[in-house]
């Protein structure tokens, strides 16, 4: 399992490849599963159906990772809160603002309600091929609690931003009871099946640097230490998009085996800053997947000349995006397991 290997022994080599949201509507096979299901949380929680969904990306383009098709809601579904995906527009969560709201919240019941999607990591696993990873995968607290406040995605996550400005002690209290769920659903998942598991922080960039450090590092360390606790050689990437100068901070706190990086950050700085200490995973612009030709070739090349040559897992800097042509997405397969740079690196360069 190359992705494995790279992620527990840091050692150069071929690049393994895949693609945040790589599961999804720029696949026909997706949407024609899609339209069967019915809605999207049906989908999630259809074993038979999420495992076939999971499955098709790496079918077509033998990626070597699947990863886990559901979504990082699941968690507070599964405590309780109330969520649908309206179609175009995205999540609809009943909105938690205070500790009336959070006393509504009960743990005991998250695993239960999940219990579908570990199904999901079970077939999977089962029928994948054992050269290729299964990820499994959570929201980060923050990120997560970002949506349970203001019961849909917003462009500032000024409520629950404001929330832990004002009363810091309450907000903690959401924040840990989503670390304990997602740490008990990353072993659950990790028991069913999953070689490594990825934690999405999709609004880290959102806070300054002491509050980062407070709601984004702190509860992904925990989380990461309750899965070492359990599973000690089970790989952890973080992904703290947009967190600029806090990668290098939450790479020495936390020590995830990969770190994914957006498609702002400098290949440079993460060849410099971060490589040394984590596998770096990244970063390609999604919508230069969308453009494809010189700018995809370009795209491509800039990374892998920076990064191929130390730990590396070539990814998107961000999930792929639903008009990306299925073409594109061959030809940066291609591209990635052809390119020099990614064989460079066993003798003199
Ligand atoms: O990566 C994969 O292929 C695995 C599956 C996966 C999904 N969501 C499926 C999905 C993963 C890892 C996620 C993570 C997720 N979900 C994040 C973090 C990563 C990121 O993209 O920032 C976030 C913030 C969410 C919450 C979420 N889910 C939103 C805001 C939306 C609506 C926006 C949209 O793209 O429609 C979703 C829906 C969603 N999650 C879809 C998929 C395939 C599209 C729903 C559909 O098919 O109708």
């Amino acid at each position: 399992m190359r992705l494995v290997e790279v992620l527990r022994k840091r050692t150069p080599g071929p690049v393994p490849i895949w693609l945040m949201r790589q599961a999804g509507r720029y696949l026909p096979e997706y949407r024609a599963v899609r339209a069967k299901a019915g809605s999207f949380l049906d989908l999630c929680y259809s074993p038979k159906l999420a495992a076939e969904v999971t499955l098709q990306p790496v079918r077509r383009f033998s990626f070597d990772a699947a990863i886990l098709f559901s979504d990082i809601l699941v968690i507070p579904h599964g405590l309780g809160q109330e969520l649908t995906f309206v179609e175009g527009e995205g999540p609809r969560l009943d909105p938690i603002t205070d500790e009336k709201g959070l006393a509504r919240l009960d743990p005991g019941r998250v695993l239960g309600c999940l219990a579908p999607v570990l199904e999901t990591v079970s077939e999977v696993r089962a029928v994948l091929d054992k050269q290729t990873a299964l990820i499994g995968f959570c929201g980060a607290p923050w990120t997560v609690a970002t949506y349970m406040v203001a019961g849909r995605g917003t462009l500032d996550q000024a409520g629950a931003r404001l929330w832990a400005y004002r009363e810091p002690e309450s907000f903690n209290r959401l924040i840990d009871i989503l670390v304990e769920s997602s740490a008990r659903y990353l072993n659950a998942q990790i028991e069913a099946g999953a070689d490594a598991v990825q934690i999405f922080d999709t609004w880290a960039g959102s806070l300054p640097p002491a509050e980062f450090d407070r709601w984004c590092i702190i509860p992904i360390r925990r989380i990461v230490e309750a899965v070492r606790a359990e599973h000690s050689g089970i790989p952890v990437i973080a992904f703290p998009r947009g967190a600029c100068d806090g990668y290098g901070r939450l790479v020495e706190a936390v020590a995830p085996e990969g770190i994914s990086i957006d498609t702002g950050f400098g290949v440079e700085r993460a060849r410099q800053e971060l490589q040394p200490n984590a596998v770096i995973q990244g970063n390609l612009d999604p919508l230069a997947l969308v453009a494809g030709g010189d700018v995809l070739r370009a795209g491509v090349e800039r990374i892998m000349q920076a990064l191929a040559k130390g730990p590396f897992i070539f990814n998107l800097g961000h999930g792929i995006v639903p008009e990306t042509p299925l073409q594109h997405v061959s030809e940066l397969v291609e591209l990635v397991r052809g390119n020099p740079g990614s064989r460079r690196t066993g003798g003199p360069s």
